[in-house]
């Protein structure tokens, strides 16, 4: 498996995570036959958050951390050869966001709790939140980092400007960003090629602008949420009608690669400089295989450059 540097430290994380959204119903031989398989892909990164589960039926807040952690027991030694992210943040009940120092230290517990574990690898805010206290987050991270209950911390969804902000009181570095990114939704990306040109809707900033350019500035390692989703949690792009010449495109370069399509989408991802990591949420064993494959193909930029075109997005 590829890897890219994590955050600015020396550590390096391999370059495809498995994403644990959508494992609410899964039985515990479907949990460990997908973890499994995940680890002789060469995946030791499982990225969860607190609020995953919530809307299964009959579940609730950290059901997701609590399935993994039922249906694997991992050994201690076992444990420490993963990397386990989790968020915090998003409250589902009146919908919110609640980055106070409460919530933070309490939500972290609760995932200790479900997960089963002494220690949380990387811990992420979900989504900004407008009333965020940065003295408040600084507080949680300081006396989660000195009891030893969180290793590391980083954002998700944030801007440049949020992170700027978050950065006036926290002190640990924020090692990742985990924002959504797949070849069909690809505006952090699009949006700096077609910059300044007035008919292109690429042009418009949708993320506090040059998000991408930001966390390579500040060593922040992207990780790309929905990597295959057309838009927002609406299907994958593979065989969609509404993308005949992505599909055409990815069938081609499946061909000449000798892999999947999911392969050579995961890999217009992973060939990005900026050593992104790809958040899989695939609950399917063989696609987690399949898209493992486009961790390290060195698409060439023609063809790079054709997929975000055949996806729809100008270049000008
Ligand atoms: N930070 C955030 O705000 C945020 C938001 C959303 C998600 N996430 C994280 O990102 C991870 C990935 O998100 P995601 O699940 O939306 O990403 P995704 O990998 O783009 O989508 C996974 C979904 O697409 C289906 N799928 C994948 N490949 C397919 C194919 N070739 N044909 C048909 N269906 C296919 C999967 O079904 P099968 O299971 O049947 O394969 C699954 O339902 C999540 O697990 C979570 O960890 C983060």
């Amino acid at each position: 498996m590829k890897t890219v540097p994590f955050g600015a430290a020396e550590t390096r994380v391999a370059n495809i995570i498995a994403g644990m959204m959508r494992i609410a119903g899964k039985t515990d031989e479907q949990i460990r036959t997908l973890y499994g398989t995940a680890r002789e892909a060469g995946i030791d990164f499982f990225d969860h958050a607190d609020l995953y589960g919530f809307n299964h039926p009959g579940g609730g807040p950290h059901l997701c951390e609590r399935r993994f952690s039922e249906a694997l027991g991992l050994s201690s030694s076992e444990r420490e050869q993963i990397t386990l992210q989790t968020k915090t943040t998003i409250v589902d009940e009146e919908w919110h966001y609640d980055s106070s120092y409460e919530h933070i230290v309490s939500s972290v517990e609760d995932s200790l709790r479900a997960l089963s574990t002494d220690y949380i690898d990387v811990l992420l805010l979900h989504r900004p939140d407008a009333l965020v206290e940065p003295q408040e987050v600084a507080r949680a991270f300081n006396d989660l980092e000195s009891s030893g209950k969180v290793r590391s911390f980083g954002v998700s969804n944030h801007t440049p400007r949020q992170i700027d902000l978050l950065k006036t009181a926290v002190r640990q570095p924020l090692v990742a960003n985990q924002i959504q990114l797949s070849v069909t939704h690809s505006t952090i990306v699009a949006q700096g090629l077609a910059s300044n040109m007035a008919d292109e809707a690429d042009s418009l900033t949708r993320d506090g602008g040059g998000i991408v350019d930001y966390c390579r500035i500040n060593n922040i390692t992207i990780q790309a949420w929905s990597p295959f989703q057309k838009s927002f949690q609406d299907g994958v792009f593979f065989d969609s009608e509404e993308y005949p010449e992505l599909n055409a495109a990815l069938k081609r370069l499946s061909a000449k690669y000798g892999v999947t399509p999911i392969a050579i989408a995961t890999a217009w991802i992973t060939r990005h400089p900026a050593g992104m990591q790809v958040v899989l949420g695939t609950t399917s064993p063989q696609r987690v295989v399949e898209a493992a494959a486009g961790a390290d193909i060195p698409l060439t930029r023609p063809e790079w450059y054709g997929l975000i075109q055949a996806a729809g997005h100008r270049v000008p």
